[in-house]
């Protein structure tokens, strides 16, 4: 995600910090760094999201999640800075079957998304002026530095490797390419309206209808069958429908992201992997 908000925000004056240049859960330093700075804007793409190494790592889950969020909304507040924030899908539970708007109550089932949804609570406490950004299923051209890649790459590698393939298919979400993901976060900040917002691509599929969408576009015909969530017994329960509806977007006319199957589309002639 990181990656692609430089490379969309480039016309910007942009301080990029990795990892290596700031740690969050350095409260002191985090707050010396953006005193020295003092953005109009911070955008925060830091997060432990190994979703099921969260279930065992609570402390440095709600660490960088929790705790270095409100850190980081309490020197936002101070210095006046508009804080952007991304959170998730998993703070819904799957109980609904129509996409998930705003209002309605989250109901986290894992670690990760408590932790993520506590993270969104103390921006609502602290900050005026904020924008909490939910989004699904990322994937972009940098890959997840946290998951090692991608689902997309993962499909394609193990079709390459010839290896059988079996994918939930009683999971349902939007995929989102963080290149579109960024795009619109710019359009929104520039609106000013602050608040809570969900953006995700548009339309719904499984992570099983997912994967056979990328064998279908690339070209490849691996041994790939469907699964269901308990048949592969994550450690993290996982909500079975996290549709997000971009409700507050469409207030604003500006929902007007491609299809989940035009974004990977995108995604994949991007990448090289279409001819
Ligand atoms: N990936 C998804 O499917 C998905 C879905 C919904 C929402 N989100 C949210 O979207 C945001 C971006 O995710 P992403 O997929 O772009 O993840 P990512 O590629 O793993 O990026 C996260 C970045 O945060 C850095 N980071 C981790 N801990 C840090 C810390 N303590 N201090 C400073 N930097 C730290 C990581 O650096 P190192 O790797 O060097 O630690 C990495 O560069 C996160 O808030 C995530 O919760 C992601």
């Amino acid at each position: 995600m990181g990656t692609d908000l430089v490379m969309i925000l480039r016309q910007h004056q942009l301080i990029p910090l990795t990892h290596k240049e700031i740690e969050v859960c350095d409260h002191q330093r985090t707050r010396r760094i953006l005193e020295e700075y003092k953005p109009e804007v911070v955008i925060n793409t830091s997060a432990y999201h190994r979703v099921d190494l969260c279930e065992d790592h609570l402390e440095e889950t709600f660490k960088v999640n929790t705790y270095a969020v409100r850190n980081l909304a309490q020197i936002c507040q101070d210095l006046g800075s508009v804080l952007v924030h991304l959170s998730t899908d998993y703070v819904f539970g799957g109980e609904k079957k129509s996409p998930y708007r705003e209002e309605d109550l989250p109901h986290p089932l894992n670690v990760y998304g408590v932790s993520k949804l506590a993270g969104e609570y103390f921006i609502r406490q602290i900050c005026q002026t904020y924008f909490i950004i939910r989004t699904s299923g990322l994937y972009g051209v940098a890959g997840a530095s946290g998951k090692g890649g991608n689902f997309v790459e993962l499909m394609i590698r193990l079709a390459q490797e010839g290896k059988p393939i079996k994918v939930v298919s009683d999971q349902i979400l939007t995929p989102t390419y963080t290149k579109e993901l960024a795009k619109k976060m710019t359009q929104l900040v520039e609106t000013g309206e602050y608040g809570l917002y969900h953006v995700t691509n548009n339309g719904q599929c499984s992570w099983y209808e997912f994967a056979r969408v990328i064998f279908e576009l690339v070209g490849l015909h691996p041994d790939l069958s469907a699964t269901t969530s308990e048949e592969f017994s994550a450690k993290a329960k996982r909500p079975l429908y996290s549709v997000l509806e971009n409700a507050n977007l469409r207030k604003l006319d500006l929902d007007d992201l491609s299809s989940w199957r035009e974004a990977l589309e995108q995604y994949l002639r991007e990448k090289g992997h279409l001819k």
